[in-house]
């Protein structure tokens, strides 16, 4: 994964085609700065990436429901480093279903997000053989939720998506 201060929209409003990607109303406030969406930030993956997108500059809003799959204080732990990390003043967290339509597009209509990485997810094989409707629920109607509020919003089309590990088929 690699973006840069330049790629990201980072101090400059992002264009598309020489022309601003965002309707007038979305432009040069310095409340909605572009900023990457960050879900599953509380987890193992998307909190790293979280801190290495503020190491470099960048604006990050982490989204996560702090579900209990697994211990929630190591989610919480995840978090707290990342308060205290290197840009930590250009990070926001909001807790939050990642199927939560409404959500999504409030979200996508109060920042410009320019990158949107996709780390949500109901991840390891255990779940998918003890509970598949939810590790399907989550993994591909979460994602399409997902992508349809960032694709209304107008957010432009940089979606960057882990997909989840294959369904497991226990015999
Ligand atoms: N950890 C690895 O070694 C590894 C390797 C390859 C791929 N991956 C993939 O990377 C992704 C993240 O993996 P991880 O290890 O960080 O998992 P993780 O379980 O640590 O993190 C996933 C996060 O998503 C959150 N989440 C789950 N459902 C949600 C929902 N409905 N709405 C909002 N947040 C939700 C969880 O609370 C959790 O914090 C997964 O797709 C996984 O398959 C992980």
């Amino acid at each position: 994964m690699q973006f840069n201060r330049r790629q990201s929209g980072q101090g400059k409003q992002f264009k598309r085609g020489g022309e601003s990607a965002f309707p007038p109303e979305r432009r040069g406030c310095a409340a909605m700065s572009p900023t990457i969406l960050v879900t599953g930030a509380a987890g193992f993956i998307g909190s790293h990436t979280a801190q290495t997108l503020l190491a470099r500059g960048d604006t990050v809003v982490g989204l996560d429901n702090l579900n209990e799959y697994y211990d929630p204080a190591g989610k919480q732990a995840n978090l707290q480093e990342l308060a205290r990390s290197p840009g930590a003043a250009h990070f926001s967290f909001v807790r939050g279903d990642i199927r939560d339509r409404e959500l999504g597009g409030r979200l996508c209509g109060q920042h410009e997000f320019v990158a949107v990485v996709h780390l949500a997810a109901m991840s390891g094989v255990r779940v998918s053989i003890e509970n598949s409707h939810l590790y399907y629920d989550v993994n591909v109607n979460g994602t399409l939720t997902l992508v349809e509020a960032a694709r209304e919003a107008q957010t432009p089309p940089l979606c960057l998506h882990r997909p989840p590990r294959p369904l497991a088929i226990p015999r």
